[in-house]
Formats: C-alpha cells, sequence, structure tokens
C-alpha cells in the first residue's frame, strides 16, 4: 500500500566505476575550490589506498591543503575539533573523507563546526539543526556497508559525556559520492562479510520499516538482489573486481534507501549491542536480523514474501509456495549467515559475538530507547528485545 504522503531526497552526485577517483580534481573545480582536506585512517594509509587518491591530484593544478589520517574506529568529538582546526590552518575550501563510516561521520562533523563557524559541536545535535549551507564534500566509501556516503546520517562520540551525539540534516548529504571499486579490493574477509550484511540490513528494514515509500523501496529492492548474487563472491575472491563493484553499488542504493526510509529493530538492538558489549555493528546486524524478521513476521509477513525474489532469484521464488516465501526469505538469510561464518569465521550467534546473558537486561533497555525503534513496524517492549537475544544467543 503506498503512503499518503512521503518525503524523498538524495542530490548526491554518484560518480561510480573503475577510476572514478580521477574525476575528483574536476569536480573540485565544479564546485570552485581547489584545496580539500582529505579526512580518513592509518588503516587507509597502510592499505595504499591514500596514495591512489593523492595519485588523482597529479594531472591537475588543485593542491591537497592537509591530510589527517588519525581518524579513530568510532568518530570522537575531541577529533572533529583538531580536524577543523588543521582545516583553517591549512586554509583548505573543501572536504575528502576517505573510508569506512567513521572518517565520514567525522568529515559531517568538522563540515558543521566549519560551515557554521562555532565550534561547539553539541549545539547541533539532532535533527535539522543545521542553518547554513556546507562546505563542499566529497565522499569515497572504502567498505561496501554503511552507506554514510549518501545519508544525511552523522553519529560523533562524546568521549567527555560518553554519549553518542545523533546529527541528521539534509546539509549533512555529501556532494559527491565517488564509488571506485579499487577502493574496497583489499577489504579483509571478515569485514567485507559484517558490511556486507549491514548494507542487506539497510536494505531490508528500508523496505518494510513505517516510513517506507516507493522510491526508497526501489533503491531497497536493486540492493537486495545486488547483495544476494555478490556478497559470497567477494568474501571467496576478494580481487574479483566486478563483484566488488556491485557491491559498492549495493551499498549505496542500500544507503540511499534508509536515509529516506530509516531503519528499525535490528538497528535498534544492534547499536546496543555495539555500545554494551562492543559486537561489531555489521556483525550485531547480520546475526540479528532473521530473528527481528521472525518477530515481525505477523505484521510483515506480504513484504518479506516479496523480498524473497531479490534474495533467491526466480526459480526458488516461483517454486516456493505463497504462504510460506516470507519464512523462505528468513531462511535464506540464516544460510547466509551460515556460508559467511564457514568461509571467514563471522560470528552466526551473539554468544560468539561477544555478549554475555547477564547483558540481556541493559541491552534491551539501551534498545528500546534507541531513535531507530521509532519506524519498526511492530512496537517492542523488554520482554520481547530479550526474546530476541534469547534466540539469536
Ligand atoms: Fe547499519
Amino acid at each position: 500500500m503506498l503512503p499518503d504522503y512521503y518525503e524523498f531526497y538524495n542530490p548526491v552526485k554518484i560518480n561510480a566505476g573503475n577510476e572514478a577517483l580521477e574525476t575528483i580534481p574536476y569536480e573540485l573545480k565544479q564546485m570552485n575550490v581547489s584545496r580539500p582536506i582529505i579526512i580518513t585512517d592509518k588503516g587507509i594509509t597502510n592499505a595504499g589506498l591514500l596514495k591512489v587518491l593523492i595519485d588523482s591530484f597529479d594531472d591537475s593544478e588543485l593542491v591537497i591543503g592537509v591530510v589527517f589520517d588519525e581518524t579513530p574506529p568510532d568518530s570522537s568529538l575531541k577529533t572533529v575539533n583538531k580536524i577543523a582546526k588543521l582545516y583553517t590552518e591549512y586554509n583548505c575550501d573543501s572536504i575528502i573523507a576517505l573510508g569506512g563510516g567513521s572518517p565520514m561521520d567525522t568529515a559531517k562533523g568538522v563540515n558543521i563546526i566549519i560551515s557554521e563557524k562555532d565550534d561547539d559541536l553539541r549545539k547541533f545535535m539532532g535533527a535539522d539543526r543545521l542553518k547554513t549551507p556546507q562546505k563542499p564534500f566529497i565522499a569515497i566509501p572504502t567498505t561496501s556497508g554503511t552507506g554514510s556516503e549518501v545519508t544525511l546520517v552523522a553519529v560523533i562520540y562524546d568521549e567527555v559525556n560518553n554519549v553518542k551525539m545523533p546529527f541528521t540534516s539534509n546539509r549533512l548529504l555529501p556532494n559527491i559520492a565517488i564509488v571506485d571499486p579499487r577502493m574496497t579490493l583489499s577489504l579483509p574477509a571478515r569485514i567485507t562479510a559484517a558490511t556486507g550484511m549491514d548494507a542487506l540490513t539497510h536494505a531490508v528494514e528500508a523496505y518494510t520499516c513505517l516510513q517506507k515509500n516507493p522510491m526508497s523501496d526501489a533503491y531497497a529492492f536493486a540492493a537486495i538482489k545486488l547483495v544476494s548474487e555478490n556478497l559470497l563472491e567477494v568474501v571467496k575472491n576478494g580481487d574479483n573486481k566486478q563483484a566488488r563493484f556491485a557491491m559498492a553499488n549495493a551499498s549505496t542504493m542500500a544507503g540511499i534507501a534508509f536515509s529516506n526510509s530509516m531503519v528499525g529493530a535490528v538497528h535498534a538492538i544492534g547499536h546496543a549491542c555495539g555500545a554494551i558489549a562492543h559486537v561489531h555493528h555489521g556483525n550485531a546486524m547480520a546475526i540479528l536480523l532473521p530473528y527481528v524478521m521472525k518477530f515481525n513476521m505477523d505484521m510483515l509477513e506480504n513484504l518479506y514474501a516479496e523480498l524473497l525474489l531479490p534474495i533467491a532469484g526466480e526459480e526458488i521464488f516461483a517454486e516456493t509456495k505463497t504462504g510460506e516465501k516470507a519464512m523462505k526469505t528468513i531462511e535464506i538469510i540464516l544460510i547466509m549467515n551460515h556460508s559467511l561464518n564457514k568461509l571467514c569465521g563471522m560470528p552466526v550467534k551473539l554468544s560468539d559475538a561477544g555478549v554475555k546473558k547477564e547483558q540481556f537486561e541493559q541491552i534491551a533497555k539501551t534498545a528500546i530507547n534507541d531513535g531507530a525503534m521509532l519506524p519498526n513496524p511492530k512496537e517492542l517492549n523488554e520482554k520481547d528485545v530479550i526474546d530476541i537475544l534469547t534466540e539469536a544467543f
């Protein structure tokens, strides 16, 4: 059923394919800027990816203002302020983020401080608090998972008050996303698996949560097909460029979908597992997705049944009886998890991912207060979360 009203917004230009990186100098010129700061992390530098980006400036007269490659795994308030100082000190006029979720979220935070001319990021926490157009911003994802290159969200960790600060604003959307398969070729199998399952979860939740709409559905549906056709292959053969590119596309499409329709209970419980038991986000998504789907089944059976087509292909879709399609979708996700476990050791149970039973209550309390719970079609209480955790343990 179509919603009575919805909004969909995605102004991010997507330059995708081999050598997409080489378009950056041209794009910067088009935006009338010439001195970007590059924000990345040590892992990216060590993997040689920063060099590929720097080399793409070789034939241009543009200059890289400064490179910051010490972004921590959880983007932090302290780091954001440090980078903002560098941006000013080196007379930069634009931002390039190279990495997974943390460098991209960090870059969004830096952009807020620079553009709003205020060094207290906390003032802008929450929804739609940004009043100034942001500096030109190019995002280059190096994992196929977060979708941050096309989302209006940033989460920055405030280490003094020990809270994760969420920011949402259309102004946080990058101007350009560079989807270049060279950037994900060296991603280790285990991270490839976890981030790929994060992308799948973005798409499944976007397709089924309360804010879904026909535009986000189209992106989510297409993303699910690409993940199911390519994830096992990239985990097996990391240097398969075509499959890597397909996964990079899937992740960006899933990002566009959930940036417009939001996510649901898998993310709410997964965030809590991350905060309390330090479970990697992608692992939490993979483990929890089938069990939350089972919980949502009575509300979402028809939609899960529709997803059997992109997740299993025409043949299985056609031969599965109507009343069994939704369960089959869940079964296939469970099989995917087990295959990933065999291929690279991705955990399939919370007990293997570092969660302790004694933490269930705290996880449940945290999860029901998470913003991602709101768009979940079926309401959950603490006991429901504990039941899901128990099943997934
Ligand atoms: Fe996610």
